[in-house]
């Protein structure tokens, strides 16, 4: 990868992952887009940015051309919960940029990640350790989108040559850009309520399992991933990859270790109560770890201490 174009810039992954490969590359080698005119102005303070539409192929394939682009990142996606108020136009925009994104890898032979996620899966998956290789009929468009995500990147590996590749990403915890529209977003905005108000409601069940990864972790695992020796890849999209996983209940009482007063009530959402008991509780990230050296860091205590650090000082 030596010239990158991360379309879909300037949401939780994406603010995050343009300034992490352009130390990486170099702040001239990676392009970040976004449709938000707002979020492009923000994405130019740590380099290139522009304006795209990922879902319109004539200037995306024009960005690549001109720049001379070899590896482009699709992070573009309407998440769980918001995508079943219009599960239509969560189809529309997920789709849309991934056949734009995997015509134009293989046109101008760029590699492309696009992440998949813990949504991919449904009921029918088993929960415990659940298999990198399993059923996946999940009840969400976003989970739809995912599996057809996977599907079609796989097709496009074996039938034109184009280097995909993806990881199911768990609910990923950090503390630049919100999340939004996201199932696993309590384990986010928990840290900012708490710090603000010293209470938080949460919309998913107490005893909900689901697992999570803090940004660090999936950082390293877009790059790791994406640099590995194609030869060791027996899987491609994608990847069960996790760090650690626990309920509401859990997290919570991890917190008030720290901020023994803070208080914490439900009100469950029916939409993310139903999304979240169709995901696995853990999953089995084996494969991630024998075929391109998976290895987070981060657990639930010690991500714990450093959200409630950088957070308390954004405050
Ligand atoms: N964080 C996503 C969501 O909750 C799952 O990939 O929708």
């Amino acid at each position: 990868m030596k010239r990158i174009l991360i379309v879909g810039a300037g949401g939780q992954i994406g603010t995050e992952l343009a300034p992490f490969l352009q130390k990486h590359y170099g702040v001239e080698n990676v392009i970040a887009a976004d449709l938000r005119e707002e979020m492009v102005k923000k994405l130019s303070q740590n380099g290139p940015a522009l304006r795209l539409d990922a879902c319109q192929i004539e200037p995306f394939a024009e960005v690549v051309k001109n720049n001379k682009i070899d590896a482009i990142f699709n992070l573009v996606a309407l998440l769980s919960a918001k995508g079943e108020l219009n599960p239509r136009h969560a189809w529309d925009i997920n789709m849309g940029a991934l056949l734009n994104s995997l015509d134009i890898a293989k046109e101008y032979n760029c590699a492309l990640f696009t992440p998949s996620s813990i949504g991919a899966f449904g009921n029918d998956t088993p929960k415990d350790l659940t298999p990198q290789d399993t059923i996946m009929r999940p009840n969400t468009m976003y989970g739809v989108c995912k599996v057809s995500a996977e599907l079609l990147s796989d097709y496009y590996f074996t039938k034109f040559g184009v280097d995909t590749r993806s990881v199911r990403f768990p609910g990923i915890i950090s503390n630049g850009a919100l999340p939004g529209g996201g199932t696993t977003d309590y384990a986010v905005e928990v840290f900012y309520e708490i710090l603000k108000n010293g209470h938080y409601t949460c919309e998913v069940p107490e005893d909900r399992y689901m697992d999570m990864l803090y940004m660090p972790d999936a950082l390293q695992a877009i790059i790791q991933l994406m640099e590995a020796d194609p030869d060791k890849l027996v899987h491609r999209n994608s990847f069960n990859i996790t760090s650690m996983s626990f309920t509401p209940n859990q997290l919570f009482a991890e917190i008030k270790k720290h901020l023994p007063d803070a208080t914490f009530d439900y009100n469950i959402d029916p939409i993310k109560d139903a999304i979240s008991a169709s995901w696995p509780n853990k999953l089995d990230d084996s494969c991630a770890r024998k075929e391109w050296g998976w290895n987070p860091q981060w657990g639930i205590e010690n991500m714990v201490e450093d959200m409630l650090k950088v957070i308390k000082t954004k405050i």
